[in-house]
């Protein structure tokens, strides 16, 4: 068995290095090694390249360092018919609803408004309303989705979830489907998109969408936005009206339409908006190591393999 590793903005070599002591008797490549492309039955991938999958005529799965699949969807040499695994494991959940958990209180807690007194020295008291009276919308109520539900749970916030499919959460309140997404936005204050990338879900966060939010909510300082899901889901230009005109008051965003945010990007210099640059939650080094040995071994040990893209959904 081969594993040739294809990782940009990661290690490579540190991790084919981890891959190689995980997985004795199997020969582990890079890009920058020797090998026959006929040998190579697993590739293990991030950003992939257009021609990433030339010439690999033998792969019997494509395996995603990445939660989410999108731009491996849309590369153009991929082999259509072989499985793309996807990684998940509690080691990201934990790091994105960190994320989501750290927004969302600032937001609660009005962080735009105080720190504007600050910037001004403006001694100007008004006590944030409990957790409870702030409701927060979750879109996606995926693996992450769910985890970031239990850990604001904890916070007391009014919850309601958004998915393609109907569920049931306890303490919380699940709308489903194109038909009640507006009922679903109607009664948000804090949005927080955690949905994947697909022809659907394109450009979701646009301005007819944070119309649609609640008004008046976090004492006057909501709706506000929190996107940790693609930049594609977001119009930036609507975000930045929104912004301006007061239809949002706040936005998180830890994802871009481009990557890196290009520097002439109004939202850089809006002190509404915070900022970070695609960092909300990563794969693990040493867990994605040990999760992605083990699908390997119990492949060619004749196991299905897990977490596998279900292409006619696209996620
Ligand atoms: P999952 O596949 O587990 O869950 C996706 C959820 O989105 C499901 O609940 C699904 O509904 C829902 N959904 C999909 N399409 C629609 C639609 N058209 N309308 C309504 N709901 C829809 O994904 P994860 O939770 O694991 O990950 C979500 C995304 O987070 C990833 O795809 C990735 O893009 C992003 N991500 C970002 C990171 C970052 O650092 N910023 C890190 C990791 C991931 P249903 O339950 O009915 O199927
Ligand atoms: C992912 C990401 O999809 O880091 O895992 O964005």
């Amino acid at each position: 068995m081969t594993l040739l590793l294809h990782l940009a903005d990661f290690n490579e070599r540190r991790w084919a290095a981890g891959f190689a002591a995980a997985l004795p008797g199997h020969r582990v490549v890079t890009r920058a090694d020797q090998y026959d492309p006929d040998e190579i039955d697993y590739i293990f991938i991030w950003k992939p390249k257009p021609d990433a999958f030339a010439g690999l005529k033998n792969l019997k799965a494509i395996l995603s360092l990445g939660a989410g699949v999108d731009a491996l969807l849309r590369n153009p040499s991929r082999p259509v018919d072989v499985p793309i695994v996807r990684f998940m494991d509690e080691d990201l959940q934990q790091r994105m609803s960190d994320y989501v958990v750290a927004q969302v209180t600032m937001h609660q807690r009005l962080i735009t408004r105080f720190r504007r007194d600050q910037q001004a020295r403006r001694w100007s008291q008004l006590y944030p309303a409990p957790a409870w009276d702030a409701s927060v919308g979750i879109m996606g109520l995926g693996q992450l989705g769910l985890d970031a539900i239990k850990h604001l749970k904890v916070f007391g916030y009014k919850l309601r979830g958004w998915s393609r499919s109907a569920k049931q959460i306890e303490g919380v309140e699940v709308f489903t489907g194109t038909e009640q997404f507006e009922a679903f936005l109607n009664g948000t204050d804090i949005l927080v998109n955690l949905l994947p990338l697909t022809p659907e879900t394109q450009g979701i966060l646009n301005y007819e969408t944070f119309a649609r939010l609640r008004r008046g909510g976090l004492d006057g300082e909501g709706p506000v936005i929190v996107n940790a899901g693609r930049g594609g889901h977001q119009k930036e230009a609507d975000i930045v009206r929104a912004l301006e005109d007061g239809t949002l008051k706040a936005a998180s965003l830890d994802v871009f339409e481009v990557e890196p945010l290009p520097q002439q990007s109004p939202l850089w210099a809006m002190d509404n908006v915070y900022i970070t640059p695609h960092i909300a939650a990563a794969s693990s080094e040493r867990t994605g190591v040990a999760y992605f040995s083990k699908v390997i071994r119990d492949h060619a040990a004749g196991q299905p393999l897990p977490n596998v893209i279900d292409f006619g959904r696209g996620y």
